[in-house]
């Protein structure tokens, strides 16, 4: 389904702690109530290791010069040989038009040109939301560690060229 985001940029560049980025993140979380962290200075702490974990990892959605989404994915998780999708988010007002789906084919990309050739993550068992974007893209559960459930996906099939391409072209 074409969902038409014209003016939206995704930027691959460094996360910033800054506060647009903490007031990002927690709006995307809130109405959730669960899985996030709720003081602005763990927030914080939480971006900078992020951005440590693997500085290019993470590509940035812009509306104008406004934050609006983010992905940050780790290509040295794990020796390099699994590569870890460790944050995914969407501005509530920029949700349910795509472009979570094309933020997480942006990291897939990625951690596949580092040569990753599997990727994992781990989202809250209730977050039904999330779940389904990740298993619409053919992540599959591998495990569970309390209220936390493990998915993981190959990176070896990755979406055709095509599908990516025009999903990606909408957010360029
Ligand atoms: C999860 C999240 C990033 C999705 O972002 P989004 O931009 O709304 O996602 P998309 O519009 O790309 O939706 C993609 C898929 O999500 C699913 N989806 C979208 N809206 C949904 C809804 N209201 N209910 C259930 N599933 C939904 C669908 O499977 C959709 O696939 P489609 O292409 O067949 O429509 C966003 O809801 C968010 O920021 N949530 C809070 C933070 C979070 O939970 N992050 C994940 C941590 S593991």
């Amino acid at each position: 389904m074409p969902r038409l985001i014209a003016p939206i940029r995704i930027v691959q560049e460094p996360l910033s702690g800054s506060a647009n980025f903490v007031d990002l993140y927690l709006r995307a979380y809130q109405p959730l109530g669960d899985y996030y962290y709720r003081h602005r200075a763990e927030v914080k702490a939480y971006l900078k290791w992020l951005r440590h974990r693997d500085p290019h990892g993470s590509f940035i959605a812009y509306d104008g010069n406004r934050p609006v989404g983010f992905i940050a994915t780790d290509s040295r998780w794990n020796h390099g040989a699994v590569g870890a999708i460790h944050e995914l988010v969407v501005d509530p007002e920029y949700q349910g038009r795509g472009l979570g789906r094309a933020l997480l084919l942006h990291g897939m990309a990625y951690l596949r040109s580092q040569g990753c050739r599997i990727c994992e993550l781990w989202v809250g068992e209730r977050n039904a939301r999330a779940r389904a974007i990740y298993q619409t893209l053919g992540f599959q559960e591998n495990g569970r560690w309390g209220k936390w459930i493990q998915m993981v996906r190959s990176l070896d099939d990755l979406p055709e060229s095509g599908e990516l391409e025009s999903t990606l072209a909408l957010f360029t």
